[in-house]
């Protein structure tokens, strides 16, 4: 069934654990992610970007996910919108049938230029107003997401901050988050804590303090009974890395956000995990790893089904790590 935002991520506060949020454009992500949450009995959150949209189609990204609603009736689903850049694209998605928008007031509707923080509670305000009278939940972001380490927002196509940022604009303020969550009462809020979107996050092996943890641990006990959410969490998997290399790709070194910090970031009331990295990488390493060994098959329905395994492969990891398996 279609659900709220609120509703799982209260379930998911009240029980102590996390729910991934995977981004999705087509039918092998969501098949995977279902098929995953299936196995594990896991509730499910799909997100998708203004890139996602532009890719699929609008109708046909709804349908995908009333699809596998149809498909899967007893795993609870929701359909949230990924970084909106401004309120009427939030409303656009509202009337679409999304249970959940992101209004990502944090940066200006260029998606690119940081926004001073009265713009962000303005936007963000309207957008609670036009969804909770719908029934639909809200997610607010405050801080810019950027890499401690590099100081780059990090996505490599244009979603997120240009340039370099400081110290400061990439740590969300507790007082400042606070005073967020009272003048918009959002539901959730994205939190700036360090990580950054795409692949090329941390130049260095991660030695156990990648996110801000005692950011996380201030935020919320300033505001325990808001959800925290944290985007570009996807763990960058090094044999992914190595497999693409070794036919043919040619990805640099990088690393992502481990596990086990993420985890930390769960006890400390981080309930939406953001992840869309993982299965590109996933899904891109059982293709090519297909092609070399296979080149004479030119049937994309068997190297597509060899990305929908090894990307639900990691979905159910993902699930069972954070303590979603076991709750839908
Ligand atoms: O926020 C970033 C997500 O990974 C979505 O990426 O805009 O390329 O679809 P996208
Ligand atoms: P990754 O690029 O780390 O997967 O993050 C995705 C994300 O935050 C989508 O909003
Ligand atoms: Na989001
Ligand atoms: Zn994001």
């Amino acid at each position: 069934a279609l659900i709220s935002m609120r509703q799982l991520l209260d379930h998911a506060a009240e029980n102590g654990y996390g729910v991934p949020a995977f981004n999705v454009n087509n039918l092998e992500q969501m098949r995977a992610i279902m098929e995953a949450a299936d196995a594990t009995n896991s509730p499910v959150i799909v997100q998708a970007s203004a890139g996602a949209r532009k890719y699929a189609g609008a109708p046909f990204l709804r349908h995908l996910i009333l699809a596998a609603v149809e498909e899967f009736p007893h795993i609870p689903v929701v359909m949230h919108q990924d970084h909106g850049t401004s309120p009427a694209i939030c409303q656009r998605s509202i009337q679409l049938g999304f249970s959940s928008v992101m209004m990502d007031g944090s940066l200006k509707e260029d998606g690119k230029t940081p926004a001073d923080y009265d713009y962000n509670v303005e936007v963000t305000r309207q957008v609670v107003a036009m969804a909770h009278a719908c029934g639909v939940s809200v997610e607010g972001e405050l801080g810019c997401l950027g890499s401690l380490e590099t100081g780059q927002a990090g996505e490599e196509d244009g979603v997120g901050a240009e340039g370099t940022l400081s110290h400061e604009q990439m740590l969300t303020d507790p007082d400042e988050a606070a005073d967020f969550v009272k003048r918009t009462q959002v539901d959730a809020l994205a939190i700036a804590i360090g990580t950054s979107h795409g692949a090329y996050k941390f130049t260095r092996p991660p030695t156990g303090d990648t996110l801000a943890i005692g950011q996380i641990k201030a935020i919320h006990k300033r505001i325990p009974n808001t959800h925290l959410v944290m985007h570009g969490s996807s763990s960058v998997p090094q044999e992914w890395l190595k497999i693409i290399n070794e036919h043919g790709g040619n990805i640099s070194e990088t690393y992502g956000v481990p596990v086990e910090e993420i985890q930390e970031g769960i006890k400390h009331g981080v309930r939406k995990v953001n992840i869309d990295t993982d299965l590109r990488l996933a899904s891109t390493g059982a293709i090519r790893r297909y092609f070399t060994e296979h080149p004479a098959e030119f049937d994309p329905r068997k190297y597509l089904a060899k990305a929908t395994l090894a990307m639900s492969e990691i979905v159910k990891a993902r699930y069972e790590a954070f303590g979603t398996a076991g709750q839908a």
